[in-house]
């Protein structure tokens, strides 16, 4: 079942552009390069979905969308970062305000939940309970909700008044891979379809980011190279103390995301952060057996995330950075860079991600620790 590869994770690594690609397909039409989501079924039931009239059930996402102006993203872990990066698409694009909880924090915090309000919330499984008590919280409450899950006619999926697919195919590693990438392609054809109804984007633009989500699953596949890169990479940088992961805008989820993927993988201190926040605090951490890993593909917040960067290698710190093709400042401050294609930033995060997953697998690996089954970890977690 695995392949020919030595780990489910591995695989699923390499599935990420099919995934990508299955994600989208849907929702673009690749002859016009334009959105419309596709049978959402507000209201429907899990098992009509596949019936629907399209157009029609398009029309009547319209109408409910139109009716929403503030959208609340509910989940847990990786798949709460992938919501995280979902609230810079949704607030740049649809221009609508956008607040992104962890399910366990939101379900117990009495949350405000204004009328014209969305609920998505996230997850793979669609079984895990604090984000299924989350969305049963908030269709109690009279919010609208949306779920994006993998598993259909999950639990979660069932509770839900709309209905979106990640499409990745069964994802058998406890650390999710595909199922994220596979989410932050599903929210950007949301954004571009939720900010054309609401009037905040030009035909123009539409065409331009559904071309660049098109192309994302071939430049995927150039990042995956990165694999036997890190193979190799792995035994040097098992030496590090620690790692602190940064960046600023949508790449700050995906400095989350690495620092999750390296504890629960290779079990070694990791953590995410702004990167602006490095001098409230983090900077004082820096030596030089810690590993500062940048995120900085080139986007309106490239310059800033380079000051951060020069301020923690000045601190001693040792360098891995992601960039955005033969960037050579970067490869010039960095023990090892990895650059991705060049990309809107609306696809930067679904392509940055990719050396993170790697490195923490490989480092997994060299040390010697079961990748497909972290300890103490479950896939699916059904209790809070
Ligand atoms: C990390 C990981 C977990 C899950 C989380 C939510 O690699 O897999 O953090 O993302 O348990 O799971 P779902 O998406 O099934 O609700």
């Amino acid at each position: 079942e695995k392949q020919g590869y030595t780990h489910y994770m591995l695989k699923e690594i390499y599935e990420q552009p099919r995934a990508v690609a299955a994600a989208i397909e849907p929702h673009v039409n690749p002859e016009f390069f334009s959105v419309a989501l596709k049978n959402i079924g507000f209201g429907q039931s899990v098992q009509k979905l596949e019936e629907l009239d399209s157009k029609a059930d398009w029309e009547k996402t319209k109408e409910v969308l139109k009716n929403i102006d503030r959208v609340f993203i509910i989940a847990c872990g990786t798949s709460n970062y992938a919501g995280m990066v979902g609230k810079y698409l949704i607030e740049q694009l649809a221009k609508v305000p956008v607040e992104v909880d962890i399910a366990s924090e939101f379900r117990y915090r009495n949350p405000v939940i204004p009328p014209k309000s969305l609920v998505m919330t996230i997850s793979q499984s669609g079984e895990t309970a604090d984000t299924l008590a989350a969305i049963r919280m908030a269709k109690e409450m009279g919010a609208t909700t949306l779920s994006i899950c993998n598993v259909r006619n999950s639990t979660i999926d069932r509770e839900a008044d709309g209905h979106l697919y990640m499409n990745s195919g069964p994802e058998i590693g406890v650390a999710s891979t595909k199922a994220f990438t596979s989410t932050m392609a599903v929210l950007n054809c949301f954004a571009i379809g939720f900010a054309r109804l609401r009037g905040t984007m030009d035909e123009a633009t539409e065409k331009e980011l559904v071309k660049s989500l098109l192309a994302v699953p071939s430049q995927m596949e150039g990042v995956l190279a990165y694999d036997k890169y890190f193979e190799e990479a792995a035994s040097k940088l098992k030496l590090f103390r620690g790692f602190l992961y940064m960046g600023r805008g949508s790449s700050f989820p995906i400095a989350m995301e690495g620092a999750l993927k390296l504890k629960e993988l290779a079990y070694m201190h990791a953590e995410g952060y702004a990167a602006g926040e490095m001098k409230h605090g983090p900077l004082a951490l820096i030596d030089e057996r810690m590993a500062i890993v940048m995120v900085a593909p080139t986007d309106h917040l490239y310059e800033k995330t380079i000051s951060n960067l020069e301020e923690a290698r000045a601190r001693g710190g040792k360098v891995i950075s992601i960039g955005t093709g033969d960037n050579e400042k970067l490869r010039a401050i960095s023990e090892h860079y990895l650059a991705i294609p060049k990309a809107h930033w609306t696809t930067n995060s679904i392509l940055t991600v990719i050396p993170l997953q790697l490195m923490s697998y490989h480092l997994a690996c060299n040390l010697g620790y079961d990748v497909d089954q972290p300890r103490n970890l479950a896939k699916s977690v059904t209790v809070e």
